[in-house]
């Protein structure tokens, strides 16, 4: 059995998890589950990057110890995950035992094999990202990674020879064309890696940071983060104290990460393993970000999205679904709630919700509720057999390339094509014919396709996938090429059904129109009866300044108004105007007199202009 190990970034626990992190997860949950269920044997790494100064800084500001504040953002990452479904097979903490060992170990190896050197430090140092930088490095005297200034410091500390792998590492790079993705990721690396490559200050200060794993060889100082974040792949796999566990599993087939940290792992961590003596991982593959308003997320631009809320409004799989059929892994994509709104009504509800209803509905009415047996094979039957597992062998191509979107889009097109064969076919129109076979074939051939869909969908929407199989009852499992063998299904089977797998969600109204006003739908805006309506008369009301008393004809019909038009006309230059009145307004009583309506004026603040059609119109013509 081939093995599959893959793994996730390690999140930092200074922040409440994020779409971004959300997505990473579900990306490698999905291949995880996608070669599980190619028969391959898979390890699924996610975890937590706990130490450093971010982190140190966070639990600071909430006035608790640091491994209190792990714990917390620990539990909130699990919830997170496991509301997402994530199958995760071992959550990584760096604070644990297990992963501090193996990061003093690994440090003491290298220090041993002279790759390590202590020597003194001067730079440019960012505090938010804790990494030193040269002058040269600085973009206008800032951080050149985030834009936020740096401060000035010298001390002594330790060094990573990494410069001397940077030859190596370059002819690496050009014979392993895979080994960093997509292509562009590759060449962004060797395009950094033509300026020279400096070595890596890989210690802090105790002083400075005491929130570490402290070095083997001078408790004084403890690990840089990143050079501590990075041997979680190994040391999850027991690499110094389970040999043949780390053989197993060593080289990792998959690291996904984000583009923002592919330095890190496209150079220093290559170059630390080689320098361990230990084979590199077989791919890096760096994906888009989501953006938000086209731009990335940051909480000072406010605009960081929660998964939590929309799992709770959409639920965790459509969710899953629209991270993966909407970013083209490599590129950055835009994330709105009215796309993954789109997306679930189209995919979801009308495409392959609505497959399976119409299925389960015509089994309940045309055969008794039972599955039904399969009659002779027509050229339209052969068709949608023939297409359904040229699709699925597409599906699995696409999959095995990382273009989970083309997987997807081909995934919901088998629903579509199943749903044009219904049309194409109408059992209920054989039904009433009284051709049995035919219906019987036609209901069994689409509850295959539904069979097929919820193995080939099993991985992206896992819950969903389950509430499908059992509508139909279906118990599938097995190896790979016996699921996707047609003819599976048991005829006779007693099809349950269920609720709608996706019952169609109302998008989304923007709270605010203009001027922070709420938003109305059009439904609301009809429920006005506007009409053209002559005056006929207009007089004082008495004892006000304002107000007058008009008399209009809204065709036909006569209707007394009460307005405060009388700073702004006098009565007899309103007579015979033609007016807009709101008609289906209650009655209500204005200085003893009963207004049936109100007109319709402008006002700029200053005054007040009726609204008057700029053609003749007869009382009584509606305004729409
Ligand atoms: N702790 C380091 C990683 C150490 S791995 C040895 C780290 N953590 S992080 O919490 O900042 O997470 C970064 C990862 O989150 C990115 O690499 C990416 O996987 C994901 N994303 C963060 N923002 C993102 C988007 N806007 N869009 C997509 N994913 C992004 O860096």
């Amino acid at each position: 059995m081939d093995k599959f190990y893959i793994t996730t970034p390690i999140y930092y626990v200074n922040d409440e998890p994020h779409l971004g992190h959300a997505y990473t997860t579900v990306l490698a949950d999905t291949l995880a589950r996608y070669h599980r269920l190619f028969g391959e044997e898979v390890f699924f790494l996610t975890g937590l990057d706990e130490h450093g100064q971010k982190v140190q800084e966070a639990a600071e500001r909430r006035g608790v110890p640091p491994q209190q504040h792990c714990d917390e953002m620990a539990g909130r990452f699990l919830d997170l995950w496991r509301k997402l479904g994530i199958s995760h097979d071992d959550f990584l903490r760096t604070t644990q035992e297990r992963h501090q060992r193996a990061v003093q170990m690994l440090l003491g190896l290298l220090y041993e094999k002279g790759e390590i050197y202590k020597a003194p430090y001067e730079g440019w140092y960012c505090i938010p990202d804790e990494r030193f930088w040269t002058e040269k490095d600085l973009a206008d005297g800032r951080c050149p990674e985030c834009g936020r200034s740096v401060v000035r410091l010298s001390e002594d500390n330790y060094f990573f020879r990494m410069g001397r792998h940077q030859e190596w590492l370059v002819h690496y790079i050009e014979d392993h064309p895979d080994f960093i993705l997509p292509e562009a990721r590759r060449n962004e690396i060797l395009g950094f890696l033509r300026k020279p490559l400096g070595d890596l200050c890989i210690s802090r200060p105790k002083f400075r940071l005491s929130w570490g794993i402290p070095l083997p060889f001078d408790p004084d100082y403890v690990t840089y983060v990143w050079v501590d974040a990075l041997t979680n792949y190994i040391s999850a796999i027991g690499v110094f104290e389970d040999e043949a566990r780390f053989r197993k599993w060593w080289p990792a087939d998959f690291h996904f990460i984000g583009k923002d940290i592919l330095t890190t792992h496209a150079v220093y961590w290559p170059t630390m393993l080689h320098a361990a003596g230990i084979e590199l991982p077989r791919h890096i593959f760096a994906h888009g970000w989501w953006l938000v308003d086209e731009r990335k997320m940051s909480k000072s631009r406010g605009n960081v999205v929660r998964p939590l809320e929309l799992i709770e409004k959409y639920g965790p799989d459509a969710f899953r679904y629209f991270l993966m059929r909407d970013m083209a892994p490599g590129q950055d994509s835009s994330f709105s709630e009215e796309a993954l709104v789109g997306r679930y009504n189209s995919d979801l509800a009308n495409d392959l919700g609505n497959l399976l209803s119409r299925v389960v509905r015509m089994i309940g009415q045309y055969t008794g509720g039972r599955l039904p047996g399969p009659d002779s094979e027509d050229l339209t039957d052969r068709e949608l057999r023939e297409e359904t597992l040229r699709a699925v062998g597409r599906v699995r191509r696409h999959v095995e390339a990382l273009r989970l979107d083309f997987a997807l889009e081909e995934a919901i097109e088998i629903a579509r094509r199943t749903n044009r064969y219904l049309e194409r076919t109408a059992p209920w129109r054989l039904y009433k014919e009284g051709r049995r076979e035919r219906v019987g074939t036609v209901l069994y051939y689409a509850g295959e396709v539904l069979r097929i869909l919820g193995d080939l969908l099993g991985p992206v929407m896992p819950r969903k996938a389950g509430d499908l199989k059992s509508q139909l009852d279906i118990c599938s499992g097995g190896a790979w090429d016996e699921r996707i063998r047609w003819g599976v299904l048991k005829p006779g089977t007693e099809v349950p059904g269920g609720p709608p797998l996706f019952p169609r969600v109302r998008p989304e109204v923007p709270k605010q129109g203009v001027a922070g006003k709420a938003l109305i739908t059009i439904e609301d805006f009809q429920k006005l009866d506007l009409r053209m309506a002559e005056v006929v008369s207009a007089e004082p009301v008495p004892g006000t300044q304002k107000l007058l008393h008009l008399e209009v004809d809204i065709g036909g019909e006569r209707r007394q108004l009460v307005a405060g038009l009388a700073k702004h006309y006098r009565p007899e230059e309103l007579v015979g105007k033609s007016v807009v009145v709101v008609v289906n307004l209650k009655p209500t009583r204005i200085r003893g007199i009963e207004s049936q309506g109100m007109l319709l004026a402008a006002d700029d603040g200053e005054s007040l202009t009726l609204l008057t059609p700029d053609r003749k119109v007869r009382p009584g013509a509606k305004v729409r």
